[in-house]
């Protein structure tokens, strides 16, 4: 990270918020090849699109911090208290070690593969109901299974999948509510007097009785209950969305690749690198930021002190610098590590459960129910958001 030539960070000035939010690949494209570390006046930070740049940020956590000022603060006022995510070690490890056991890929399997299966059936049924003519693939399929097996995963029984829909989404758009809207802290707020309730009851009985549920193993840590509901609620927050939305990345995907669509048919061993390779490609998470905690120089660039930073993974799997023809999705090409789950200390804590339950069950029931599944162009897709980003509506249909 020391250089030579040093220089402080040009400013993109015609970075455009509300193109981001409709398509960010080409700002991401001008910011890769002009500035890949460039001040955004429109977001009041810098932002980082380099894959070297956000690796080198993701090696350094003692000066990128991730407990952030300003987004820090909204998210430890959505959650109730801040939670791992926004700490750095060895406060942040204390708390993720309590729950890598039951994302470890062996525990997933063994227990919880037989509910991911269980859950993408009972919905497969709903979806083939709807019809070809009629079928949302995001409505009828990827956001209740995903928000199923959450529920399942938590622990947090008795919950349906449209509360858990409903508060991943309050806490979600709490967490960014950096320009304190008053509807969305009524709505978060609402949601976290309901979970936290259902939690004053369901912690000191998983103390007692262990379930090998997330929330069990929070709450046999040791761990104060007001962390274990700020995890909970982060993992709310963080493990619906993006698994929702890679079941309809695959499709999308897939169904503008025929000729990799029939490769993934003929082996379905090809699932988890199809998997791979759309969340590198169409990352749900296009962007986290971090904090610098003195002056430094990254990629020849100068950081002061306290300065905000984008670390902007969905740019950084499109380097070409990291990945041949970065923008082909292409299931050939040599695997190399992508950022969509992060890296380092906060590497996803559910990246194996959402590669077991999405990329090997999900997608790969829904291709062996339903061979012919696709989008269908007669009806309207839609794409939002670039921080978080994911179909909100993906119709598709299916010779019947
Ligand atoms: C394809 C699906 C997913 C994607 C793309 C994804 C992406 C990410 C990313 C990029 C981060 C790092 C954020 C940062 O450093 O600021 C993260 C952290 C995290 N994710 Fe995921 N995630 C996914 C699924 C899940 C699931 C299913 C769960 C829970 C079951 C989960 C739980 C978490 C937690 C708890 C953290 C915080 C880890 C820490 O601070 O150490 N994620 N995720």
């Amino acid at each position: 990270m020391t250089t030579t030539s040093t220089t402080s960070a040009p400013a993109a000035d015609w970075v455009d918020p509300a193109a981001l939010a409709i398509d960010p690949y080409p700002t991401y494209r001008r910011l890769l090849d002009e500035c890949p570390v460039a001040w955004v006046p429109a977001l009041n930070r810098y932002l980082v699109t380099s894959f070297a740049g956000c690796r080198a940020i993701e090696e350094d956590q003692e000066t990128f911090s991730a407990a952030v000022s300003g987004g820090g603060a909204t998210m430890a006022r959505a959650l109730g208290a801040q939670p791992m995510l926004r700490k750095d070690d060895p406060e942040h490890a204390h708390e993720r070690r309590a729950i890598n056991p039951t994302l470890r890929p062996k525990s997933l399997r063994e227990r919880w593969a037989p509910v991911f299966e269980r859950n993408a059936r009972a919905q497969l049924e709903v979806l083939r109901q709807r019809g070809p003519g009629d079928a949302d693939l995001n409505r009828d399929y990827a956001a209740p299974v995903a928000s199923q097996n959450l529920v399942d995963l938590l622990g947090l029984r008795g919950t349906g999948v449209e509360d858990m829909r409903r508060w991943s989404h309050a806490f979600i758009a709490g967490t960014g509510n950096l320009l304190d809207d008053a509807e969305i802290w009524r709505r978060c707020d609402a949601a976290r007097d309901e979970v936290d309730t259902l939690l004053d009851e369901l912690v000191p009985h998983l103390r007692e009785h262990p379930d090998g549920s997330i929330t069990s193993a929070l709450a046999g840590a040791g761990l104060p209950a007001s962390q274990v509901a700020a995890n909970v609620k982060l993992t709310i927050a963080g493990g619906m969305n993006e698994p929702q939305h890679m079941v309809t990345n695959v499709v999308w995907a897939l169904s503008r690749h025929p000729d990799q669509r029939a490769r993934a048919l003929a082996d379905p061993a090809l699932w988890p690198t199809v998997f791979d390779e759309t969340v590198r490609w169409l990352s749900p998470i296009g962007m986290y930021p971090r904090e610098t905690t003195r002056d430094v120089v990254l990629q020849d660039v100068l950081l002061p002190a306290g300065a905000p930073v984008g670390v902007v993974v969905g740019a950084a799997n499109r380097d070409d610098a990291a990945f041949e023809h970065a923008d082909r999705f292409d299931i050939t090409r040599p695997r190399l590590p992508h950022l969509g789950f992060g890296s380092g200390t906060h590497l996803c804590a559910g990246h194996w459960a959402a590669r077991i339950a999405i990329g090997e069950i999900a997608v790969p029931l829904l291709y062996a129910e339903l061979p012919s599944v696709r989008t269908d162009p007669r009806r309207a897709e839609s794409w939002d958001g670039w921080v978080f980003r994911g179909l909100t509506a993906l119709p598709v249909t299916w010779d019947a």
